[in-house]
């Protein structure tokens, strides 16, 4: 019988991940959970409520009383913080700027992650994130790390964001791109990292369908042997 796997995605903002996630999913016929969503989740009841993001304390409190939950609609992630619909929300500006302060905290990431444990208990998940192959699903079947140069996904986001019909400056994007990897990477709870066992793929010069057939075909292959 095959067995539903749970398949960890991870990398730097901009490698191409949601997007990849997303699709391998609905190929698989699996769940996608998307944490980078509810980190931005947090980050808008945070800014809400107007507590300070640097209040690890404060944060855990707004964590530990907002009802969050993420579905899938047509191939998208819808997000309720609250009953109320976020799902734009929160990848605008002023939350894309403070995530990286509210997912610091080593008691708001040990929350996140049980949380998100949870959710991948039954398998079939394809999860994306940070740290999803080193402390969510170190057990994880498969293991990816996207990853791209700067320049590449500085460009990539731009689009996104004028095809959706943001605000977009390339060079500004550019250097917030560079300052959110470092602050990620640079973090003492659980930083954006490769685990050992992760295959790393450089996505710079790839499609999407291009990084999605690839993960598909190693998916499939080590799957037809189970
Ligand atoms: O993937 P994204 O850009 O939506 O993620 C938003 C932020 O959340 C990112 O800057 C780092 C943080 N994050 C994290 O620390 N750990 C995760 N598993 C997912 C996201």
């Amino acid at each position: 019988m095959m067995t539903r796997a749970n398949i960890a995605i991870d990398g730097p903002a901009g490698a191409g991940k949601s997007t990849v996630a997303k699709k391998l999913a609905a190929e698989l016929g699996y769940t996608y959970i998307d944490t980078g969503a509810m980190y931005r989740a947090l980050t808008w009841k945070v800014l809400q409520e107007q507590a300070d993001p640097e209040n690890e304390s404060a944060v855990l409190h707004i964590l530990q009383q907002m009802h969050l939950e993420l579905d899938m609609k047509n191939g998208n992630v819808f997000v309720t913080v609250d009953e109320k619909d976020v799902t734009d929300a929160i990848r605008q500006q002023d939350v894309t700027s403070l995530v990286s302060f509210t997912a610091r905290h080593a008691r708001i990431r040990s929350e996140m992650v049980e949380k998100q444990k949870k959710l991948a208990e039954k398998g079939g998940t394809v999860m994306d994130g940070r740290d999803i192959g080193t402390a969510v699903l170190p057990d994880a079947s498969f293991k990816f790390f996207l990853n791209a140069t700067v320049e590449e996904r500085a460009k990539r986001r731009h689009a996104e964001q004028l095809q959706k019909g943001m605000q977009s400056d390339l060079t500004q994007l550019q250097t917030e791109i560079a300052e959110r990897d470092r602050i990620d990477s640079e973090r003492e709870t659980a930083p954006l990292k490769k685990a050992d066992d992760a295959l790393e793929v450089d996505t710079t010069a790839m499609t999407i369908d291009e990084v999605v057939s690839f993960l598909l075909g190693i998916v499939r292959e080590v799957k037809r042997y189970e």
